[in-house]
């Protein structure tokens, strides 16, 4: 591991989404818990390439690849270990701990040369007056520009090209950064000319692409960088950055759909506005917002496009739901954004709009109620049948928990049976192809209850962690024991498979590891601690027994000493216990 600190890979890994990873490079299908594609390993037609967000661990069913998001980096980018580190923390925007590495300076030219372009844009914006003026028209102030870092772009074929395109290496690696468009017949030009510039900014606010708006009424309005090494449109959150430099601690976010929103809101006094670049709200878009808070309020046109984007967005947040996670919707009036009406009515009265913005249930229950007739019980069992599919799609917990009620007593139906219901249909998850039907094993022999339990450990670590292991354990030589002793030693109430599975990757038995995440596993979460509990056990009995054996043969050769009587009574009395528990 050189020197990248064991601590440091623990952190990265409970900042880091191995679904976030693999889906900017190989797109992704949520089916059921996991999410699916062709895997990219092999050819195939029919998807087998499976990810677990909650293991944080890929395996694909048909070639046997798998392993951790720092694993597939490795394998899919083909990078070696510190690499990968670097990549999944600057995602994460986390500095690591030691130098850079060659491959981490190469990317590090790309962040210098956007930053620099950057900075002549600005400088552009300073001796071009009708782009001031348009901004200053448009209310925003010179330190508001400031903290954007706005910019012009001039209005020539080759500005950036002739300012910074010294060598051909260079040149290229302009085009790389999505600066430069390659001409038909060979050369480059300009991508951006005329136009203000607003300089998207990654967590650790490098600049990684730009978006310009005409100033005048030309198409397209604005214009964005392409996907870009540095950029993932469907990931980044325009103003994510500017918001926690403006807060310490950002309570909620405000997500709306345009630079000027964000700009505008900011100029008002509202820093925690956040836009997607001209995309619908995607689930990483999600992950990255409630990893800095835990309350979202969306922001939509009160037309019905606006309202077609709130019900996608709807759609894509309710799997992302719980532990404490909070989602508003917030309608305006037609023919209003964000920026124009906090500029119309100033931003108490904006503010106090937000305050007043539907839950995510409200919303659910009304929109649905308003596509039937709630007056008739046909109308209402309708309702129950359309809210079904949505609820289920929330995780289990508190929160869907919350949701059935609402459901079930909006149509006046059983909590319980609705409940029911719903799990049902959260519980029908379509089996993978080509996967055998799950079967349940049979109750597994002595010699396996170790293997076990360290299955159980590595499928299950934040429940492991809940785990006591038992007192008379210590002692019983079985394979593996020393290894499942570790792993208990290793597990925490937030950890993940891929977590566990990184702080053992320079350990002899990292391979076998990984080999039994790939394993299928007939425990799930809500029983893996108690299973993994009645393992640890029978183990205990065994070791107990064995014990017990040994004394017995030592006390018909010669009488116990005094400690032996003692361990004796222990070991009585822990079998009385055992057996006096149920189960
Ligand atoms: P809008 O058309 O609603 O523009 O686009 P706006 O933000 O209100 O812009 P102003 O106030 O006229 O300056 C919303 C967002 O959609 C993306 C941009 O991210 C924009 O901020 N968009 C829009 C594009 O990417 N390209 C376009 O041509 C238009
Ligand atoms: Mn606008």
């Amino acid at each position: 591991m050189g020197l990248i600190p064991a601590s440091f890979i623990d952190e990265l890994m409970g900042r880091t989404d191995i679904v976030e990873v693999i889906n900017a490079r190989v797109p992704l299908k949520k089916a059921g818990r996991e999410y699916k594609a062709c895997c990219p390993f092999h050819g195939e037609k029919t998807p087998s390439f499976t990810v677990s967000p909650n293991k944080q661990f890929y395996h694909c069913f048909g070639c046997g690849a798998h392993g951790t998001a720092l694993g597939f980096l490795m394998d899919f980018e083909h990078l070696s270990f510190p690499e990968a580190v670097e990549e999944l923390a600057s995602l994460a925007g986390l500095e690591v701990p030691r130098e850079q590495s060659p491959e981490g300076e190469r990317r590090v030219d790309l962040y210098g040369l956007l930053d620099a372009v950057a900075a002549f844009y600005r400088d552009e914006l300073k001796r071009h007056a009708p782009a001031v003026d348009y901004l200053k028209a448009r209310g925003v102030s010179g330190a508001t520009a400031a903290t954007f870092g706005l910019g012009w772009a001039p209005e020539a074929w080759d500005a950036v090209l002739k300012r910074f395109g010294r060598d051909e290496e260079t040149v290229r690696r302009l085009a790389t950064a999505g600066l430069l468009i390659e001409r038909d017949g060979g050369g480059h030009y300009d991508r951006f000319r005329g136009r203000v510039m607003f300089p998207i900014r990654d967590a650790r606010g490098r600049v990684i692409a730009f978006g310009g708006r005409v100033l005048g009424k030309d198409e397209p309005k604005y214009l964005n960088s392409p996907e870009t090494p540095l950029f993932h449109k469907g990931r980044e959150l325009y103003g994510l950055y500017e918001a926690r430099q403006a807060l310490r601690q950002v309570d909620r976010l405000l997500v709306v759909e345009g630079y000027m929103d964000v700009v505008g809101l900011r100029e008002a006094g509202i820093p925690w506005a956040v836009a997607t670049l001209g995309t619908a709200t995607t689930p990483e878009h999600l992950e990255r917002l409630f990893r800095v808070t835990e309350e979202v309020v969306f922001c939509f046109d009160g037309d019905r496009a606006g309202r077609q984007a709130a019900w996608r967005a709807l759609e894509n947040t309710l799997p992302t739901l719980g532990e404490g996670r909070q989602v508003r919707f917030l309608f305006l009036p037609e023919g209003e954004d964000p920026d124009s009406l906090v500029r119309a009515e100033g931003a108490a009265a904006f503010t106090a709009r937000l305050a007043r913005a539907l839950p995510l249930s409200d919303y659910l229950h009304d929109e649905l109620a308003a596509r039937v007739d709630m007056d008739s019980m046909d109308g209402r069992a309708r309702l129950a049948e359309l809210a079904k599919p949505l609820v289920a799609k929330v995780p289990e917990g508190v929160f869907r928990a919350l949701l059935v009620r609402r459901i079930a007593r909006a149509v006046g139906m059983d909590e319980a049976a609705y409940g029911r219901f719903v799990d049902a249909a959260a519980g029908a998850a379509p089996q993978a192809p080509g996967r055998p039907a799950r079967q349940p094993r049979p109750v597994p022999g002595r010699s396996s209850l170790v293997r076990r339990a360290v299955a159980l450990v590595v499928h299950f670590p934040a429940q492991a962690a809940q785990v006591k292991l038992p007192e008379g354990l210590a002692g019983l030589e079985r394979p593996g024991m020393d290894l499942l002793q570790a792993l208990l030693a290793d597990v925490g109430p937030r950890m993940t498979t891929g977590g566990l599975l990184e702080r053992w990757r320079e350990h002899d038995a990292f391979p076998h590891l990984q080999k039994l995440a790939t394993a299928e596993m007939v425990a799930t979460e809500d029983v893996a601690a108690a299973e993994l509990q009645d393992c640890l056990d029978r183990l205990e009995e065994e070791r107990i027994r064995l014990r017990h054996e040994e004394l017995f043969e030592i006390s018909r050769a010669q009488p116990l000493n005094p400690e032996q009587r003692a361990e004796l009574k222990t070991l009585d009395a822990r079998l009385a216990r055992r057996s006096g528990t149920p189960g």
